[in-house]
């Protein structure tokens, strides 16, 4: 398909040059009929603007757009890490964004991503996001999401399986003989917290002397984590859960800071047992070298680059979903 042009747009939408302009740039300044007339004339000429038309004439760009939930956490940086490295087998390069969990940022990079005519996507998704991903690979720009599986999605997809590693996690405290158990996590919004608190319930429910105790916070984050840990810490003792299943293993972290803060009076394991999520390299590192839910974040990223690769070469092969298990990592926070 050659590239169009603006000319060619404005020929198809009945309008000025201008006006489709004013469409790219200012469309505050047209009407809603214009603007709608000349985006469908976009669509349906497969119209890229600016200097990604240039990059299409040389063929595809040789960057692979990627955009993770929060770049703070080690987790993706491994996971960037994992595909930048199989993206340069290909001779290949990897822009990373950070939606920070903002749906508007989101879209902002994506939008971007077209602009720049990217060689295809790979993101963990915040939103649903499948119409725009279908509207990316309308202009032949395939995607593959990452970090949250989705099997019957139109998309390829590249996860852990989040409810066998709530699941794990939570059999493995009250394999401890542990019994008054609470659940770390949040925002519920973000699927794979949601996944796994599923999961830690579907391993209590079979264990009636068993009680989850749900504690939502706002953040995957330490500081989150630690807030959460002063809660605990100002109950009395007989209030505390005895053990504790965190969404990841920064907010795991935090609640070890929490633990071990002057004068909390909380021994980890032997007053609560204490297990995160991901395995990054700082579990191992903590205070209390920290058990955690390991995820192969690295190999995430590079399958989700040898999919892509894949897809560009045959872009109607269907979808390829990929998940991993998850493997239980035992350190000293839950040790004996
Ligand atoms: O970003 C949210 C969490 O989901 C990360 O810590 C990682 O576990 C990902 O799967």
């Amino acid at each position: 398909m050659s590239a169009s042009s603006v000319r060619d747009v404005a020929l198809r939408a009945g309008v000025s040059v201008g006006t489709v302009s004013n469409v790219l740039n200012h469309p505050e300044k047209v009407s809603p009929a214009a603007v709608e007339r000349v985006q469908r004339a976009i669509d349906e000429l497969g119209f890229i603007r600016n200097d990604a038309a240039r990059q299409l004439r040389n063929g595809r760009s040789r960057t692979i757009g990627m955009v993770v939930l929060d770049v703070r956490n080690p987790f993706f940086t491994d996971l960037a890490r994992g595909a930048e490295d199989e993206a340069a087998g290909s001779g290949l390069t990897v822009t990373l964004g950070n939606s920070d969990e903002n749906p508007q940022r989101e879209a902002t990079y994506l939008d971007l991503f077209e602009q720049q005519r990217v060689y295809g996507v790979v993101i963990s998704a915040y939103a649903d996001i499948t119409e725009r991903l279908t509207r990316l690979k309308q202009r032949g720009i395939p995607a593959v999401l990452v970090d949250r599986s989705s099997p019957d999605g139109p998309f390829s997809s590249v996860a852990v399986d989040d409810l066998a590693g709530g699941r794990l996690a939570v059999e493995h405290l009250m394999s401890l003989g542990r019994r008054r158990l609470a659940f770390v996590g949040g925002p519920m919004g973000i699927r794979q917290v949601a996944d796994r608190l599923e999961g830690a319930r579907a391993a209590v429910a079979s264990h009636p002397d068993v009680s989850l105790e749900v504690i939502e916070i706002d953040a995957l984050s330490v500081l989150a984590g630690r807030a959460a840990g002063a809660d605990i810490v100002g109950r009395s003792p007989d209030e505390r859960p005895d053990a504790i299943f965190a969404a990841n293993d920064l907010v795991s972290m935090g609640l070890l800071q929490a633990f071990a803060m002057q004068g909390a009076g909380v021994s980890v394991p032997g007053q609560i047992a204490l297990i995160g999520y991901d395995d990054i390299d700082f579990a191992s590192a903590a205070v209390v070298p920290l058990s955690s839910i390991r995820q192969p974040s690295a190999l995430i990223g590079k399958t989700a680059v040898e999919i892509l690769l894949a897809e560009v070469e045959n872009p109607d092969a269907p979808p390829h979903h990929v998940v991993f298990q998850p493997e239980l990592v035992i350190r000293a926070s839950t040790r004996g």
